[in-house]
């Protein structure tokens, strides 16, 4: 094993293969589906100014509090690693001055200086969405309805949908105040932070993860019995578009997200193979200042490697981009090797995937690199065959061989590919 000094740092990773093609394969089932629902990629910058998270996550969350990579640049700026992306989009958004409706996804690394666990990491990968605009019920259920679709898309059934509101900007003294009211009584039993925050930011002991507050906080009355007629309205029209739309769903009175630029409706996916960190999954409709532009969206994100958990420990099998090469070139002497060498790049030419070796090792180990490699087919050619002009054809899984001619060759080889669009054609 190597020394520390070459290993990725705590809680992050390397992801090769075979495992990254799982995730491409996820990538690109998201892309398809994503795509449908017509939602633009949009790849913001994984470094951004600190002022960008702190506004808009709120100061009291834990997130900026604890958990950020946060340092300055060579010029003195404050900069600080993306721990999740929609503050960024909305940033993109309003510098981009977009379209008050657009919808936009992105896919990527994140960082939280988190202490490391299973299904907890310091660099982890979000799928996200977000769609503009003011609130609106229907475009809150849609959100929900994407990510289930996506979670079903993947293979991974088995999620709980859990489901509450944080009501209108209106709402926010008043649920604050009934939460003090039925907190104060019982402070005692809430941890330091908690106590503090009693008076500065009382919603955030709601998602407090000591047991103690949890105790608490059980017992609190539903946050929505402080809430208008207007907010609990809203989130009816939202429970019962996604009754209309077979969503299932559990509602949560006490599920409130760790974050502060959230209004209206929030909600969580869960998944019971994920043990602690159950959470797969995040979503609600926020409204965001920046520099005096205010933007107003609905959006989720995921935890990919959280989905790569959950689609492991249960039967499905996650969708996987790996494709064995459908040739492997053998050759035996140099002349042998040299035209293989250009065989194989008109082969690659002609959209076939194929692969030799370059070491001139022996015929055994270039067999074992073939079917290691999992190629469905080897060519063989010796020093015979170069001066005959053959091939010998072996289907691995037969077993079988035969000699052919270069035609020949090229029609079974190719018989299973067209040239992709754009590609050369090259001549023989
Ligand atoms: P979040 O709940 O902080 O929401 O994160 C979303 C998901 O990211 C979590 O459910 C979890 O799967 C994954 N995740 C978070 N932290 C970690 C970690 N340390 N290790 C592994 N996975 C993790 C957001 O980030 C919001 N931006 C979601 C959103 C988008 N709301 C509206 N639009």
């Amino acid at each position: 094993m190597a020394s520390d000094r070459f290993q990725p740092l705590q809680g992050m990773s390397d992801i090769a293969a075979p495992e990254v093609y799982v995730w491409q394969g996820l990538e690109t089932e998201a892309r398809r589906v994503l795509h449908s629902y017509g939602f633009d990629e949009v790849r913001t910058p994984v470094l951004e100014r600190t002022a960008v998270f702190q506004r808009s996550l709120g100061d009291d969350t834990d997130v900026v509090r604890k958990e950020m990579y946060s340092f300055q640049d060579r010029g003195g700026r404050d900069v600080t690693l993306r721990p999740e992306g929609t503050a960024s989009i909305v940033r993109f958004v309003a510098s981009a001055g977009l379209t008050p409706a657009a919808r936009v996804y992105y896919l990527g690394p994140m960082f939280r200086s988190e202490r490391p666990q299973a299904g907890r990491k310091r660099q982890f990968h979000q799928l996200g969405a977000e769609s503009m605009g003011p609130a609106n019920p229907a475009a809150d259920a849609e959100m929900i309805a994407l990510q289930l679709h996506l979670l079903q898309a993947w293979g991974l059934d088995g999620c709980v949908l859990e489901i509450n509101t944080r009501g209108e900007p209106e709402d926010r003294g008043r649920v604050a105040e009934a939460l003090r009211a039925a907190l104060v009584p019982r402070q005692e039993e809430l941890c330091e932070d908690c106590q503090r925050r009693l008076q500065e930011n009382v919603l955030r002991i709601l998602d407090c993860k000591r047991s103690g507050c949890g105790a608490v906080v059980e017992a609190l009355p539903p946050i929505t019995d402080a809430m208008s007629d207007a907010s609990r309205a809203y989130f009816r029209e939202v429970l019962d578009l996604l009754d209309r739309l077979g969503i299932a769903y559990r509602e949560n009175p006490r599920l409130v997200r760790g974050l502060d630029y959230y209004q209206h409706t929030v909600w969580e996916i869960t998944h019971n193979a994920l043990g602690a960190q159950d959470a797969l999954a995040g979503g609600g409709r926020y409204h965001v200042d920046m520099d005096g532009a205010a933007v107003d969206g609905v959006g989720f994100a995921m935890g990919l490697e959280r989905v790569l958990g959950a689609l492991q420990a249960g039967t499905g099998e996650p969708p996987s981009a790996y494709r064995p090469p459908d040739v492997w070139l053998i050759s035996l002497g140099r002349e042998a090797f040299i035209e293989n060498l250009l065989l194989c790049q008109t082969l690659r030419r002609r959209g076939v995937s194929c692969g030799m070796d370059l070491a001139g090792r022996s015929m055994k180990a270039q067999m074992r690199a073939a079917n290691r490699a999992g190629a469905t087919r080897a060519v063989i050619r010796g020093e015979r065959e170069v001066e005959e002009g053959t091939f010998v054809l072996k289907e691995m899984a037969a077993g079988t061989q035969e000699t052919l001619e270069m035609p020949e060759l090229l029609n079974r080889v190719l018989a299973l590919h067209t040239c992709p669009p754009g590609t050369v054609e090259p001549t023989l």
